[in-house]
């Protein structure tokens, strides 16, 4: 279990004193975060480790199951508060794996049932953006979410948050866990994929997909499966995937930025981690003269606390969901939602 308590973040200080819960479990991760006002109280999450091969949802689910009420018991704690403090409980509806959202669901549910607290079901990819905007101070971004199930360009037009470009088959983490699994590497493979990459600089050219503004990575990801296979060293089809993969993102960010015309990039979701994605976005940006930020890691990957105050600014702009609009969505696009918080 980790734990990234007590954030304060002073970008916007016009709120009220609402304590907002948020739960977390989209896929691996369960999280519970805290917040009151703008300021992270609690933020505990657990990450199930598959023994092998990729994520099974059903042993997800019954890992978040039997994680949930001590993470719960330790984001209280943490945050020095009761449930009966509560004033909203909010949750992830979607996207994400179905057994992962239902259990988590349920979760919210019972302890709004319970105690009788309001509940709100908020959109994953809309919180990893909030809290991006809340902590780092970006106002108006162009939004590169990458995680292990999602990759989308994202920026805000029209009382929506667009989707300006996506993968069109697999998300670019869970490509990177595969090639890493293929090299006997456990999960999560992001972080020793980038090692590996880094003591190499031999460029092995790959397949370089992008499609109008959208992405795929399975053609890369199996060219460099068979690479291996025929015996490239390691090192050089790490760096030429993470080369590959994150110029394609870079290029369509790029693009995205000049089409909306923005002067922000926010880098967030799990894969944000990235030194050498980092490092790319950030020559892009100060060529483009944008501002690049990305939140804190424990803010970047899936947690709670984006889950809580994503749920408090909708409970503070008039949301209300009854329990029964709190069925999950396990394909919940991000261009759905009516962005009623932003005044923009
Ligand atoms: P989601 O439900 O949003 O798709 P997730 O379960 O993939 O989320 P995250 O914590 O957002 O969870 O992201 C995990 C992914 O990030 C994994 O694929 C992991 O390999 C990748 N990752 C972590 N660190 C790095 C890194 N340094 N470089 C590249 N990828 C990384
Ligand atoms: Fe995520």
């Amino acid at each position: 279990m980790v734990s990234k308590d007590s954030n304060s973040f002073s970008h916007n200080s016009d709120s009220s004193s609402i304590i907002s819960i948020g739960f977390e479990g989209t896929a691996h991760t369960l999280g519970v975060g805290i917040v009151r006002d703008n300021e992270v109280l609690a933020n505990v999450y657990d990450t199930y480790i598959p023994p092998e091969g990729g994520i099974h949802p059903r042993k997800a689910s019954e890992h978040h199951g039997d994680v949930v009420r001590e993470i719960l018991d330790q984001a209280l704690n943490n945050a020095d508060i009761r449930i009966e403090d509560i004033d909203v409980i909010s949750f992830s509806k979607g996207p994400g794996l179905g057994p992962c959202l239902r259990m988590v669901a349920t979760a919210a549910r019972s302890l709004s049932n319970y105690y009788e607290i309001p509940i709100i079901g908020v959109n994953h990819c809309l919180a990893h953006i909030e809290i991006g905007r809340l902590v780092t101070g970006l106002t108006d971004p162009v939004t590169t979410y990458v995680s292990g199930g999602n990759t989308q360009i994202i920026a805000y037009e029209g009382k929506k948050y667009r989707i300006f470009g996506e993968t069109l088959d697999m998300g670019i983490g869970n490509a990177i866990d595969s090639l890493a699994r293929e090299m006997g590497l456990p999960f999560p493979g992001g972080p020793k994929i980038e090692k590996l990459a880094e003591s190499s600089n031999n460029y092995i050219k790959l397949p370089y997909s992008v499609k109008g503004m959208d992405l795929s990575f399975s053609g890369t990801m199996t060219k460099a499966i068979n690479m291996l296979e025929d015996g490239s060293p390691k090192e050089d089809i790490a760096y030429s995937f993470q080369e590959t993969i994150f110029s394609a993102l870079t290029e369509v960010t790029e693009r995205a930025l000049s089409h909306t015309e923005k002067d922000e990039i926010l880098l967030t979701g799990g894969v944000a981690a990235n030194k050498r994605l980092r490092n790319m976005l950030e020559i892009m940006a100060e060529d483009q003269n944008a501002d690049f930020k990305v939140p804190p890691s424990s803010l970047c990957i899936d947690n709670g606390a984006m889950i809580a105050h994503l749920g408090k600014i909708m409970y503070e702009s008039g949301v209300r969901h009854d329990l029964m609009d709190t069925q999950v969505r396990q394909k919940y696009r991000t261009d759905e939602v009516d962005v009623i918080w932003r005044k923009d």
